[in-house]
């Protein structure tokens, strides 16, 4: 992982990494292992390059993956059919509270990334940034390639 490129997505999110309603997810339990916090980095460091690749806003893309799943509750207290739908609409509230406005392009990307288990489908590239680095990532964590990586180093102790 080049330096400069952690830099440049750093440059993108770090306002928002800072705040305490994303520090709150590395509360949360996402996969085995991996905090909610820990995956939203991820998803949001890989959604920044695949924007990047596709010649797209890849500052949307990355800010769109950090706050995807900032749903902010235990994911245990709903049954998993009704959370697949439900936290998409719960993070985009969220974000929209915390950033005060979104690009429709963040927007986009949150709300539909379980596409295509949900109906919402990606209508840009930062979204579809977004949708495609969620499955590559929570497949990179089922395998533990994530628990290796030098982004999760970075991530888990940043501030
Ligand atoms: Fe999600
Ligand atoms: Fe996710």
């Amino acid at each position: 992982m080049r330096e400069e490129g952690w830099q440049a997505y750093l440059a993108c999110v770090e306002e928002l990494l800072r705040a305490p309603q994303v520090q709150a997810m590395r509360e949360i339990r996402h996969h085995p292992g991996v905090s909610c916090y820990e995956h939203s980095v991820f998803v949001s460091y890989t959604a920044f390059r695949l924007a990047e690749k596709w010649g797209a806003d890849s500052r949307s893309a990355a800010r769109a993956g950090l706050l995807h799943d900032l749903y902010l509750y235990d994911p245990k207290s709903l049954p998993s059919y009704k959370q697949c739908f439900a936290h998409p609409v719960a993070a985009l509230r969220n974000a929209a509270q915390l950033c005060g406005e979104l690009t429709a392009a963040e927007a986009d990307g949150i709300l539909c990334h379980m596409w295509p288990m949900a109906r919402h489908i990606p209508r840009c590239r930062e979204a579809a940034a977004v949708c495609l680095a969620d499955k590559l990532c929570a497949t990179a964590e089922v395998l533990q390639i994530w628990r290796r990586s030098a982004l999760r180093v970075k991530c888990v102790h940043f501030m």
